[in-house]
């Protein structure tokens, strides 16, 4: 494969656990954007929305995402909120083949409840609250995606050989 695959989609939609899974069956290197971006700035996600708020960690997301997109053949773990600035799908369009994967707002809920790591849910756990940002940024993540996989019900190998599967035959 000559390309990376850039994962996409709502937090908690299972872009880190699909990746490390697709990582195994490719041998492809894997690539997260938010512990990227964790290193490099050596501080939580929690912390830079706390100390800079959201729009400084937006500024070095896309930044994070242009040094990533210099490589090839990886695996990349998008963070859930990438697609919203044009510039940043610019650079994902032109460095890889998009695979949106999708999930309800209740198996959302389901997966994300127990954690912590993410300002934007933390005192917004709630089917509601995911379902209006979710509906805000779905037009969006539809346009960007060239396969798209719905993952609610599905095991992480099937979730995987679906991908696969589909981006053969694209
Ligand atoms: C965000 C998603 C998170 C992380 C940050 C903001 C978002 O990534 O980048 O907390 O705006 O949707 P995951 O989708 O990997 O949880």
């Amino acid at each position: 494969m000559e390309n990376n695959i850039l994962l996409i989609g709502f937090m908690g939609a299972g872009k880190t656990t699909v990746s490390r899974e697709l990582t195994k069956l490719t041998g492809m290197e894997e690539i997260d954007m938010d512990a990227y971006i964790v290193e490099k700035e050596g501080m939580s996600i929690n912390d830079m929305f706390a100390q800079h708020g959201e729009e400084y960690f937006r500024k070095k997301e896309t930044e994070c995402l242009i040094e990533i997109m210099q490589s090839k053949n990886r695996i990349v773990s998008c963070g859930g909120g990438v697609v919203v600035k044009d510039e940043n799908v610019e650079h994902m369009k032109a460095g890889g083949t998009i695979v949106l994967l999708t999930a309800t707002p209740e198996t959302t809920l389901e997966r994300v409840k127990n954690s912590t790591d993410r300002p934007i849910l933390n005192g917004n756990m709630n089917v509601e609250f995911i379902t209006e940002l979710m509906n805000k940024r779905k037009d969006r993540y539809l346009a960007v995606a060239d396969v798209i996989v719905v993952t609610d019900n599905k095991s992480v190998s099937e979730i995987c050989a679906e991908i696969m599967d589909k981006i053969s035959k694209k």
